[in-house]
């Protein structure tokens, strides 16, 4: 293993590939406007060990190629096999605050992303548009928005906060964005999950382990996150 190599980094850029891909692909002509940034992404993803390179460099490749379907499926996979293998940390230190990361959101994010978090009324014009971050069509686990809070977007004006923000105000916000989602809980006796296995679980993960009006309730009540090393 190369010292000094962020490895949570590693497997937020690949991740990022695929979503990029994926995204691309989906518009018309988009694929070969978005491919040099994708191209660039990977180059500079540092490989901290030769299984990683392996990896990279057969992404790479793949993605000079012809339109791959399992492109973006393919990046996720080392994504999680790099996540796992480096050990990585993905749940918050201590219990998040929904209340702060309402204000962690007002302060650094609102301004782009919009007061409510839907993308609209923005305090700034921007191309391409800061996202909706409440209506995301993506199966994100919190960790994936907590990741790319971190390391930013790709050549877009998403910025990185992983000096900005503590990492406890970026899951402070993170939990406050997936709880905003859903309208006020409403189901008397709801199960309580703890922040650890919410950090790591999507909205449609969730949907299998309680019943759906219980989601609501589950986002915004919570045990302690079990210990355990916390992510940077
Ligand atoms: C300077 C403007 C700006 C600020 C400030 C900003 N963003 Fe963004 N953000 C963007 C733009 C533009 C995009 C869309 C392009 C992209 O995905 O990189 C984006 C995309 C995102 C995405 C990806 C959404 C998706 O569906 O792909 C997330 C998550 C996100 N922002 C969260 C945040 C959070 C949380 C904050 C506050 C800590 C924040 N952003 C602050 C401009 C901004």
């Amino acid at each position: 293993m190369q010292p000094g190599v962020d490895w949570a980094q590693v497997a937020a850029s690949v991740y990022l590939a695929g979503e990029e891909y994926q995204e691309s692909r989906e518009l018309e002509g988009g694929l070969e406007r978005r491919r040099p940034a994708i191209e660039r992404l990977l180059a500079q993803t540092p490989a901290p060990d030769a299984e990683v390179a392996r990896d990279i460099a057969e992404l790479q490749r793949r993605l000079r190629g012809p339109v791959d379907y399992e492109f973006p499926l393919e990046c996720k996979h080392v994504a999680a096999h790099i996540e796992e293998r480096a050990k990585l940390s993905r749940t918050p230190a201590s219990k998040p605050s929904l209340e702060h990361g309402a204000q962690v959101y007002a302060a650094a994010c609102a301004a782009c992303h919009g007061k409510a978090a839907d993308g609209e009324q923005p305090r700034v014009t921007l191309d391409p548009p800061a996202a909706d971050l409440l209506h995301a069509e993506k199966s994100w686990r919190p960790y994936d928005m907590f990741a790319r809070v971190t390391y930013g977007g790709l050549e877009t004006a998403m910025p990185s906060f992983g000096d900005a923000l503590s990492a406890q105000d970026r899951w402070d916000l993170v939990f406050w964005l997936f709880a905003s989602r859903w309208p006020p809980c409403a189901r008397p006796n709801a199960p309580v999950l703890s922040a650890s296995e919410l950090a790591l679980s999507s909205d449609f993960d969730l949907s299998n382990k309680v019943p759906y009006d219980a989601i609501a309730c589950v986002r915004r009540n919570f045990t302690a996150p079990a210990p355990s090393p916390a992510a940077r």
